[in-house]
Parts: C-alpha cells; structure tokens; sequence
C-alpha cells in the first residue's frame, strides 16, 4: 500500500475516491504546521494540498520517498517545483476544475466594486439608507482589459460580452487569431492600461507579473478605473494602489487575493472604496468537488498506470493524442536503454531523430522517454521528471530533429548516442498501433521485438557462430526464445540478438565473447 497524506480540507468526494482505490493508506489533516509535517513527510509516497499549505525546498528535503505532489486548484507558488523536480517527484495540478468559480467570483467583484454592493449593504445592517453615497457606473459599454487570457481570463472575457462589454486583453503568448475568434482585441500593456475601464488580472504570479500593475501603470490608466485582481497577491503592487485610490485615480478596487494572506487590517483592506474576500475565488461547492474528484483520479491513475496527468514538472501528453504518442514513449524509452546497455562508451550526446507522421505532434514526451531509458540504465531514481536534468546535470548535449522526408515506415524514431568518438545507433517503429520493434541497429537491418532479457552480440557474419551460442547457453541451462538477425553484408560485421528466459552469469558473458568470431556479447534487460 501506498501511503498518502491529504492537508488543507480537501473536499471529502476527492477522499473517499482515494481511500476507495484499495491502493492507499489514507490520512488526513487540516493543515499541519511545518515543522510536523518536516517530520511526517519523509513516511508519505504522495501528498495532496490546497493553497495553505507551502511544500518549500526545507519540507522537500526531508520526502525521501514522496513521489507525487497534488494541487487540488491551479496556482502552484506554494511548491518549489524546480526542487520537486530534480528530486524526481511529480507536481500535479487540476488546471482547469475551478477556473469557471474563480471567473464567476472575478464577475462579481466587479459589479460589487461597481455598484459599492458590499459596502450598502454594511451600511443598511447599520439602520441606515445612504442612497447618494453608493453612486455606481454602468458596465454597458464600457472598456474591460483582460490581462492574462488563459483559463480564467478566456471566461471573464466571454462574461463580460454577455454584459456587453468591450473587451481588451494584453497576454503576450497568445495569438491575435485565438484572440479575435472571441471577440477580443489583443493589445499592448501600455494601450490596455490607457483605454480600460475596468482592469482585471488573470496571470500566474511570476517574476514577469509581480508588479506588472504599478506606480507607472496606473499613471497610464484613465481618471475612475476600477481594478479587480482574483489572481494573485503581488501583480497588482499593493502600495501603488493604494496611492492611486487615495488620490482618486481608481475609483475602487476589488481584492480576492493579497501578497501576504491573511493580510490583516491593512489601511488597504480599510479603505473605503475597496471590496475585498478571503481568497474566494474557487470556493464554490462545486468547484471544490471538482478539484478533489480531479486531483484524486490522477494520483491514482498516476500510481497505477505511470501516467501524470496535469503534471506541470514532466512533457505533458496532451488527452487528445495520448493514445497515439504513448506507445511511441514506451518505444522512445526502451531504444534509449537498448542504447545505454549495449554501448562501453561514456555516452556524451544523445539525438533523437523523428520521421514520418510522429512528426506531427509535440515529440518532448518521447524524447524525455529516451533520456530516462539512458540515464536509468546508470543512475538510480530517474524518472520522467528529472531524466532531463538529470541528463543536462551530467553534460550530456540533447538535440531533436524532424525530417520530412519520406521513409520506408509510417513513423520512425532513431536514436544516435555518441562520446570519445564512437556512435551507436537505433532506429525503432510501430507495427499496427502498438507493436514495438526496432528495425536497424548501427545501420544494420534487423526487426527486432525490443522485450524481456536478451544477449546482443556484435559478431562477423562466418558459419557456425549461431550453433556455438546455442550450445554455450545450452550448457548453462538457458532457453532461448528467439533470435534476430543483421548484417553489414554478407561475411561482413553482423549482429545476432538472442532472447533468453532467464538472466545469464557473467561468466556465461564473458565466455561467449571469448567465442570465435564473436567481438563482443552484451546482457540486455527491457
Ligand atoms: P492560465 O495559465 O490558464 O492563464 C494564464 C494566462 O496568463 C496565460 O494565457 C498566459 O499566457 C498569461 N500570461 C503569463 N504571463 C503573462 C504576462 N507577463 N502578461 C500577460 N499575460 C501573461 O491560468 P488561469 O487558470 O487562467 O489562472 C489565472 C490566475 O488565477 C492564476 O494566478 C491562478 O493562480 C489564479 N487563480 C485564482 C483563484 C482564486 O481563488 N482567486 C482560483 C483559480 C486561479
Ligand atoms: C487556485 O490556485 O486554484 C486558487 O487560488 C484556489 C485555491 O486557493 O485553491
């Protein structure tokens, strides 16, 4: 059983779906202060959180043997990712189950901030009936500039057309035509902030965005702007909106999230004019279901099936071609171990050459898949995760290219690996959609099922060499499977490929390399 630790009140649904996996020993807790939870962790093989809790580089440290982090929501700033990941644990989030609450929430703290509702209504449950005081501004026609439109800004956006909104957006990583088939004007930052009414975050929290709206943006912005961050604390700078409320520039603000939460009486979260809630914007009953059900089903699909759906730290495989490409991953992984097992030299650069219709989708998965077979074959707890850095952190050079080229398969993967001059390489194929095999190894044609314990052997192609393999294995015990077969030419450098049912000795290694004709013979586990 794997164990699991559930923090922050996760949704009981999202609970129950792990306790009911049969594969989990389930506990959980509120919240846990840090220094417990520096104790408890190095016990828990998975983690699952909300925002309270921080999952910082001092709390990893101590999660030997934690190998996923679930977010149960979208912002990930309370986990050290890069850490996670070169410790090889898996970071997931559930990217999309709360963006409707969180743009429903952006909705209406925009109105509220517009019509000052929260603030009438503090005053009605004081007796009074201050009609003058709560003058609002019409939202009809007015000018909305979206800055993010991801997730939540993409929804927001569609809202505030159905208010009958104009709307702006600034998000430098996407497209005009994306933007223009909602209906929205992609512009600068700059003309954003001079044309917009109302202006509403929708970015992560990075080094780029914290600030982004500050003392400068807001000298940009028209006289009564209103400003709504439901994003994060920090991107909209706190003082610099409080200077601009107080000197009118903004006419109010609406604040569902601040740079140190809870923030406490602060004279921003005094000022009149500001409408604020404690980091609302994804408490909806059905939000919080969600987002449990969702991060419950990944965890579980993740320790029983390899996949990391939503991981944020290892190439994605988008839903869509998941089917397709995760067979080309498995091939990917088991020709970069073929390679790694087979090869006496340090290997120092790994390519990764892709033909036919694989080139069509977004290969890192497959590429990433190769590294882990390599660097798995020498080091100890690679993973998806870090089999990257943990490439990079060993100098090895990673290069990816397509070709266009017609070849003699539907798709066709071929890894070269080279260091102190020599160079292995093999290329691999699917037969049907998930036969696996690799068809040319160091340029030799051979059609190989890449599965199990094999001995490969590099050998010149003279008669006899089969039938004294045969009988060394025999003399050992070892029953062969099958046997493959390619050639440079005939008489020429050959390599024979033996599939055995059981694990042979080093001795029985070392004495078929001493066989005639034989120049050398490798032990291949797949
Ligand atoms: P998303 O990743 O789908 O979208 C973010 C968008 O911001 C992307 O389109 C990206 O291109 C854009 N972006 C990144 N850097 C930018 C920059 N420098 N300038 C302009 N645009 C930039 O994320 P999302 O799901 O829409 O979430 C948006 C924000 O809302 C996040 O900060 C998230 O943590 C927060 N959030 C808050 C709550 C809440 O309870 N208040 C709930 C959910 C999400
Ligand atoms: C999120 O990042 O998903 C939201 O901020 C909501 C939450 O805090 O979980």
């Amino acid at each position: 059983m794997y164990k699991v630790l559930v923090l922050d009140n996760l949704a009981q649904e999202g609970v129950e779906i792990l306790k009911s996996s049969g594969i989990f020993e389930v506990d959980v807790r509120s919240t846990m202060p840090p220094e417990e939870l520096k104790e408890v962790i190095k016990d828990y093989d998975a983690v699952v959180i909300r925002s309270a809790t921080k999952l910082k580089k001092d709390v990893l440290e101590h999660a030997d043997r934690l190998k996923v982090i679930g977010r149960a929501g979208i912002g990930l700033d309370n986990v050290d990712i890069d850490y996670a990941t070169k410790k090889g644990i898996v970071v997931m989030n559930t990217p999309q189950e709360n963006a409707l609450a969180a743009a429903e929430h952006t909705i209406a703290m925009m109105m509220a901030a517009a019509r000052n509702i929260p603030q009438a209504t503090m005053s009605m449950k004081e007796g009074k009936w201050e009609k003058k005081k709560f003058l609002g501004v019409q939202l009809y026609g007015k000018t909305l500039g979206v800055i993010g439109l991801g997730n939540i800004g993409t929804i927001v956006a569609d809202r505030a057309k159905g208010l009958k909104m104009n709307v702006i957006a600034y998000d430098p990583y996407i497209s005009r035509e994306k933007a223009s088939k909602m209906g929205v004007e992609l512009v600068s930052l700059e003309e954003l902030f001079k044309r917009a009414d109302v202006i509403t975050v929708h970015t992560p929290l990075t080094k780029e965005t914290q600030g982004l709206v500050d003392e400068k943006a807001f000298s940009f912005m028209k006289d009564g702007v209103i400003v709504v961050n439901c994003a994060r604390g920090g991107i909209v700078d706190e003082d610099a909106l409080l200077s601009a409320l107080e000197s009118g520039k903004v006419r109010a603000a609406a604040l569902d999230v601040f740079s140190k939460e809870p923030p406490g009486l602060t004279p921003l979260i005094q000022h009149p004019n500001v409408v604020c809630t404690p980091h609302l914007g994804a408490s909806t009953k059905e939000a919080q279901k969600a987002v449990a059900v969702a991060i419950a089903n990944q965890i579980i699909e993740y320790f029983k099936k390899g996949v990391a759906k939503n991981a944020v730290n290892m190439p994605r495989i988008p839903a869509e071609v998941y089917e397709t490409l995760l067979p080309y991953v498995k091939l990917g992984e088991k020709i970069g171990s073929f390679l790694a097992q087979i090869s006496d030299f340090q290997i120092e650069e790994v390519v990764v050459e892709y033909q036919g219709d694989i080139i069509n989708y977004e290969t890192t998965p497959v590429t990433t898949a190769v590294l882990k077979g390599i660097m798995g074959a020498y080091v100890a707890g690679v993973n998806y995760v870090n089999a990257s850095i943990v490439a990079r952190e060993r100098g090895i050079k990673v290069s990816e290219t397509k070709s266009t080229e017609e070849g003699d398969f539907y798709s066709l993967i071929t890894v070269k690996v080279r260091g102190g001059g020599e160079e292995n390489s093999i290329s691999g194929t699917l037969f049907g959609k998930k036969e696996q095999r690799l068809v040319r190894i160091n340029d030799m044609i051979i059609e190989v099922v890449p599965q199990g314990d094999m001995i490969f052997f590099l050998n010149y192609d003279r008669p006899g060499v089969i039938g004294r393999i045969g009988t060394a294995l025999a003399e050992e015990g070892i029953n062969i499977g099958s046997m493959f077969f390619g050639r440079e030419k005939p008489g020429g450098i050959a390599i024979s490929i033996v599939q055995i049912d059981s694990k042979p000795s080093k001795e029985l290694l070392e004495k078929l390399s001493n066989l005639p004709n034989i120049i050398k013979a490798k032990y291949v586990s797949l």
